[in-house]
């Protein structure tokens, strides 16, 4: 099977990897970088559970070749954390009893996340559209909504 040698920042990190002309990125950031925060759903775009920013645009990482991602800028959920301090989204997810079995959360959250950095001051049916795509079976998507509502003040707040 054909190899290509690509480069690729995750959380701040270079890595320079092979993979072959058919490996997903979602697979490459698990099983080649070890970051499992990144959930695998449907496997077909459908529940958003694998999303993750790339370039600062939310993707689904379960449709993405990893030979597209070469020289991209990606960030897991494990990119969002500061040392033990927590992400503002991370926090709000918590505070608002947004996370239940939790599958979803890291895709809900790093979709909040690409959100945020396009429109700091989102409106709740702005928060909505973006969350519809990222399937919940637990919350009834109230409280994620909340939260990613209170963490983009919180962020707001922050920059002032
Ligand atoms: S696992 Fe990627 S959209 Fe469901
Ligand atoms: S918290 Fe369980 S699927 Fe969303």
């Amino acid at each position: 099977m054909k190899k290509k040698n690509i480069w690729m920042n995750v959380n701040g990190e270079w890595h320079d990897l092979t993979v072959t002309l058919q490996d997903r990125l979602i697979d490459t950031l698990r099983d080649q970088i070890g970051l499992t925060g990144t959930k695998e759903g449907c496997g077909e775009g459908e529940c958003g559970a694998c999303t993750i920013n790339l370039n600062g645009k939310a993707v689904l990482a379960c449709l993405m070749l990893s030979v597209q991602a070469d020289g991209a800028q990606v960030t897991t959920i494990e990119g969002l954390q500061n040392g033990t301090d927590l992400h503002p989204l991370q926090t709000a997810f918590l505070t608002e009893s947004a996370v239940q079995c939790g599958y979803c959360t890291p895709g809900m959250i790093m979709a909040g996340h690409a959100l945020i950095k396009q429109n700091p001051d989102p409106d709740k049916t702005t928060v909505k559209t973006c969350l519809a795509n990222n399937l919940c079976r637990c919350t009834g998507y109230e409280q994620p909504v909340k939260a990613v509502l209170k963490a983009a003040g919180e962020m707001r707040r922050k920059i002032k």
